[in-house]
């Protein structure tokens, strides 16, 4: 065994680091399959401490660390590129504070997740923010390091707006902690929030603590088909206007319901076929459904009530990413474009995946001008498609990532969307936070 092994078994404990490559490779190839490394070894440490003492051995022996949460990330950003970084779990650091209801607050470990950090809310009453289909794996740590965004954005912001605090541990093993949950504070650079959206470049993130929301009325879940995206656009903006809690405005178009249908085998939606679709979920008090249900008489749409109804609209939505990857690797681009320039975004890529003799299924957070482009048929390695359709996002005054993030497939591009003065910044941070560089390089920054 070498030194560094030896080492991290002796801070972590055997069973909890994993060098059979048959076990590393699930943690060394990414969610989507586009992204594979090696695993030097797998660490799993179980509290802050021992993440401390690891990423000190680590630096001591110059081997890079990659932090890793629930591995769903869809931009590489959690895998290894080379085969001598360690991959650092944080599945295993699952505390779960009391929710504090007086100041509807909770503090949760790095490896809990979102759906069981949203179910520990509502026992309480309240809400956690964020929710995605991800929701069963993607973990309170990876949402931090990607200021995960998710189909709630349109009402309660990313995970940036719900995060008050965390726990991190940097790269030369110190402890950063704000878990103190209190609001108001003043006292000079806000590490937080720089941390938050870091993608694991900066610290291992340990803990979160979170604002949480109160929990809403029964919702209301419309299902409309629309001619294309400018009247989805426009539709969601109505029912913005008419109800003031709209939770989500989804949008997805015939190419991936199809695809869905055709994964999971269920029936059409709704009684004819359209275009495009808008997804939309509302807290509605009596009168607002009222008006809602008019508002879907007008178009061919349903309305969902009860929790059974409403999961078998979302199914429609949720289950594009599963489909889409049954039919191949996609090229998964993640843009965001003003609602103003969606309508012309959305025609020019169709000439731009026609040029790359490729298909694109396209869906997402319409609500936020965030659109999912998943492109079919291209090779892994070929960025050729993806460099086209993210300069067509910042053409039109969009960002390259809405709410995945840069990783590693994104690093040649990330002028497209910051200035190099900008980035010269992002960097002299970087070079403060780990002068060594063993904090996920290749993420972020080209090497
Ligand atoms: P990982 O994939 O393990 O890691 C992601 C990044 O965070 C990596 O750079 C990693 O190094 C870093 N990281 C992870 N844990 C830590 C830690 N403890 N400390 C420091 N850095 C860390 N994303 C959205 O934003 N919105 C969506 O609606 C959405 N829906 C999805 C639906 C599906 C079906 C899937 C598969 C993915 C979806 N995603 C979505 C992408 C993904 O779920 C998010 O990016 C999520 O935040 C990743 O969390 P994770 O725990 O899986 O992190
Ligand atoms: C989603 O909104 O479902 C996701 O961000 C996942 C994806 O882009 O496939
Ligand atoms: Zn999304």
């Amino acid at each position: 065994m070498d030194a560094l092994l030896a080492e991290l078994t002796a801070i972590c404990g055997p069973e909890h680091v994993l060098t059979d490559p048959d076990v590393t490779a699930g943690y060394a190839t990414d969610w989507t399959r586009r992204f594979r490394g090696l695993a030097r070894c797998v660490i799993r440490p179980g509290h802050a401490a021992e993440v401390a003492r690891a990423l000190v051995a680590c630096g001591r022996h110059g081997v890079a660390v990659v932090p890793q949460g629930g591995n769903t990330g869809l931009v590489g950003g959690g895998v290894p590129a080379s085969e001598n970084a360690v991959v650092l779990s944080a599945r295993r650091l699952r505390r779960l504070g009391p929710v504090d209801t007086l100041s509807g607050q909770v503090t949760a470990g790095a490896g809990v997740t979102i759906a069981e950090l949203r179910a520990h809310a509502a026992r309480a009453g309240l809400e956690y923010g964020v929710d995605l289909a991800a929701r069963d794996s993607a973990t309170v740590g990876g949402t931090i390091a990607t200021n995960a965004g998710g189909i709630q954005t349109i009402r309660y912001g990313p995970t940036r707006a719900q995060l008050l605090g965390l726990e991190a541990v940097l790269a030369d093993g110190s402890v950063i902690s704000r878990l103190g949950g209190i609001q108001a504070g003043n006292t000079g650079y806000d590490l937080t929030q720089l941390i938050a959206g870091s993608e694991g470049t900066l610290a291992v993130i340990t803990a979160g603590s979170f604002r949480l929301w109160p929990a809403e009325p029964p919702t209301l879940t419309v299902l409309a088909g629309v001619p294309d995206i400018e009247a989805a656009a426009g539709l969601q903006a109505e029912i913005r206007s008419l109800v003031p809690a709209v939770r989500a405005a989804e949008y997805f178009e015939a190419a991936g319901l199809a695809l869905v249908r055709a994964h999971t085998g269920l029936p059409a939606p709704l009684k004819r076929d359209y275009p495009a679709y808008l997804l939309a979920d509302a807290a509605a008090s009596d009168d607002d459904a009222e008006q809602l249900v008019v508002l879907a008489q007008l178009q061919d749409a349903v309305v969902a009530m009860d929790t059974q109804a409403r999961a078998r609209l979302w199914a429609y939505r949720e289950r594009h990413t599963e489909s889409i990857s049954a039919e191949g690797i996609p090229h998964k681009l993640d843009v965001a474009v003003p609602l103003a320039r969606i309508a012309a975004f959305r025609a020019e890529l169709d000439s731009v995946i026609a040029k790359a003799d490729a298909r694109a299924i396209v869906f997402g957070h319409i609500g936020v001008g965030n659109l999912h482009v998943n492109v079919l048929g291209p090779a892994p390695d070929d960025d050729s498609v993806d460099d086209a359709v993210l300069r067509l996002a910042a053409e039109h005054g969009g960002t390259i990532s809405a709410e995945h993030g840069i990783g590693r497939a994104k690093t040649a591009v990330l002028h497209l969307s910051r200035s190099a003065a900008e980035i010269a910044a992002m960097r002299a941070v970087k070079a403060a936070f780990d002068p060594a560089g063993l904090l996920n390089p290749g993420v972020l920054f080209a090497p």
